[in-house]
């Protein structure tokens, strides 16, 4: 089944205010430097490939990349490395992320886990002193909390197994904008103030990123040469040029030895990286999570993300779920989350240390289980406790009940198609907005704080299955996601948001699915996340009043979310989609407008 595109009301407000600003690619600058953030229009429709993003230098580098022939692999990393010069404080080549993967030819769906992992010297009390866990801010500018980066080994991995173009010519673009420069952007500067004294206590990042120990004037043109030189390394070398070698050497340093003003009141913790943690790094394909949904086909990512199990089970409590009307449907998606979350809580971990039980989680019987907890006239009391995934699913079973942990708010997610019908989803961040905030000196780019996405102290009593380990991955919640219709694509999209990336995810494919919009729309809606807390996090927009009848409680949440997407239209036409006001909205462009 493959639902088709409604038309009304919502619909034509999201259409009128994207043709306000100019649906369609932004026009190519003609001359240096590029134009920054400005120009984004966040709905495209055409043909010829597609890519959307929340950045508009980004998105055009990986359209020009499609332009010139290139596939949707090479247009995804053409556009992540763009993004690790435009948007350096969610992505770049000192984190991690997870590449999700439709291919036309074979009509199979692959991943790359490009998981951050930590050192061989962590133990799971790593962030624990004198019998106290440490205060998460100082994990999160801490050496301590970084993790080997994946990003470039993904990124190797991905072009060598099915790009079309090598490293050198798929950075190009990215080496380009950071040479020449960008226009600075309000959500620039306030992403950069948001980290002002984090960067202030760094030589290497106020050096970089501050101007006078302020952030750069919106308008001013922004150049990173340090990172264009890096680009050119890896250009030249190959990823392996970071993860060994001299490069390597300065990130174990910078890691072990954080560059941390003498003035600065900062607590800095140093890290645990080798470089053998470096040299042994791996960026390995994993079997895609698979769910069906009302017929259609649901890939997600595999531990060590949460993302696919969690959206795939909830999907799989949906469809055991008699969804009826508006209210009724959400308030069944705010009861699935919660539900999925606990079991993603108490189950999900690096596989490599955490026998997870996947198949179960995602099993009907385990969802028609958990659904039936479920009182359409009265939300659950939260915390829910965890399920038993243990394949005997007789009656409505539960456990112990366990605590939500910290997630982080930073991450990127792009998406890209082309003309043979190959489609990527990728996720990728630093963890925390601007990471742990230390630029590699003399290299361009920030490291990631991701071993905060462990817990730091046993949330499930005894069996807490994301603590941290030697060489262990942090349990992430990145989902990006491709939904296949009779074999061929239909949807992929993703978001960024710590965890609430998965409800992100689910709650546009409820909206899109069940309740009746189309894919702007169903992006552009107000959010609300429910991660098995007490209250509801949502948007202002959210219309709660019904659902406050019914026992939700609610506190607010500026902004949820600022996710991408591709649909796949039935005319053969590819609508590709971005946040028209989040993260000061994204940038969506195909490569022959029309319908
Ligand atoms: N760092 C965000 C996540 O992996 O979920």
């Amino acid at each position: 089944m493959r639902p088709s595109r409604p038309t009304g009301p919502l619909v034509a407000l999201v259409a009128a205010a994207a043709l306000a600003i100019g649906v369609g690619v932004a026009p190519a600058s003609a001359h240096p430097p590029h134009p920054g953030h400005g120009g984004k229009v966040p709905v495209a429709t055409g043909y010829g490939g597609a890519v959307a993003t929340v950045d508009a230098d980004a998105t055009k580098v990986g359209l020009d990349v499609l332009r010139r022939g290139g596939n949707a692999v090479d247009a995804a990393v053409a556009a992540a490395a763009t993004l690790g010069v435009t948007e350096p404080f969610s992505s770049g080549i000192g984190g991690g992320g997870f590449f999700v993967y439709y291919d036309a030819a074979s009509g199979q769906v692959h991943t790359i886990d490009g998981r951050e992992t930590a050192p061989a010297a962590m133990r799971s009390d790593a962030f624990v002193e004198n019998g106290v866990p440490i205060p998460f801010a100082d994990a999160v500018t801490s050496g301590l909390s970084v993790g080997v980066p994946g990003t470039p080994r993904t990124w190797a991995t991905a072009l060598e197994q099915w790009g079309s173009l090598d490293l050198r010519r798929a950075l190009r673009g990215a080496t380009d904008v950071a040479r020449r420069g960008f226009v600075v952007d309000q959500t620039f500067v306030d992403q950069t103030t948001a980290n002002l004294a984090r960067f202030s206590a760094f030589r290497s990042s106020s050096d970089l990123f501050l101007r006078r120990g302020a952030p750069p004037a919106v308008g001013s043109v922004f150049r990173n040469r340090d990172l264009a030189e890096t680009y050119d390394l890896l250009a030249r070398k190959g990823v392996d040029a970071l993860y060994t070698g001299r490069l390597a050497e300065e990130i174990v340093r910078t890691v072990q030895d954080p560059p941390v003003r003498r003035s600065s009141p900062l607590v800095v913790r140093p890290g645990l990286l080798q470089l053998g943690d470096l040299a042994s790094y791996q960026s390995p394909l994993r079997p895609p999570t698979l769910v069906s949904y009302r017929g259609l086909d649901v890939y997600g990512m595999a531990p060590p993300s949460s993302g696919g199990s969690t959206v795939g089970e909830a999907l799989n409590i949906l469809e055991a779920s008699d969804l009826g009307d508006t209210t009724q449907t959400l308030h069944h998606y705010l009861e699935a989350s919660a539900l999925a979350f606990a079991d993603r809580n108490r189950y999900v971990g690096d596989p490599a240390f955490v026998d997870v039980p996947l198949e179960e989680l995602l099993s009907d019987g385990f969802a028609a289980e958990r659904a039936c907890l479920i009182d359409p006239t009265t939300a659950l009391p939260k915390p829910v406790a965890p399920g038993a995934p243990d394949g005997d699913y007789a009656a409505c079973e539960t456990t112990a009940v366990g605590t939500e942990g910290t997630d982080g708010q930073s991450t990127t997610h792009l998406t890209t198609a082309d003309r043979w019908g190959n489609v990527v989803a990728y996720t990728l961040t630093i963890e925390s907005l601007g990471g742990n905030g230390i630029v590699v000196p003399g290299r361009g780019f920030l490291l990631n704080n991701e071993l905060t996405d462990f817990n730091f102290t046993d949330t499930q009593g005894g069996v807490d299955p994301n603590l941290p380990g030697p060489g262990k991955r942090p349990r992430s919640s990145m989902a990006p996601t491709i939904i296949l219709s009779d074999g061929a694509p239909f949807l992929a999209l993703g978001s960024p948001g710590g965890s609430t990336i998965i409800t992100t995810v689910l709650q546009i494919l409820v909206n899109r699915l069940e309740l009746g919009m189309d894919l702007p729309a169903a992006v552009a809606a107000p959010r609300a996340t429910q991660r098995n807390t007490v209250a509801v996090q949502a948007e202002p927009g959210f219309d709660r009043t019904a659902l406050q009848a019914l026992g939700h409680t609610f506190v607010d949440n500026p902004e949820i979310g600022a996710a991408t997407g591709i649909e796949f239209l039935d005319d053969g036409s590819l609508l590709a989609v971005a946040e028209p006001v989040r993260r000061g909205g994204g940038s969506a462009a195909v490569v022959a407008r029309g319908r």
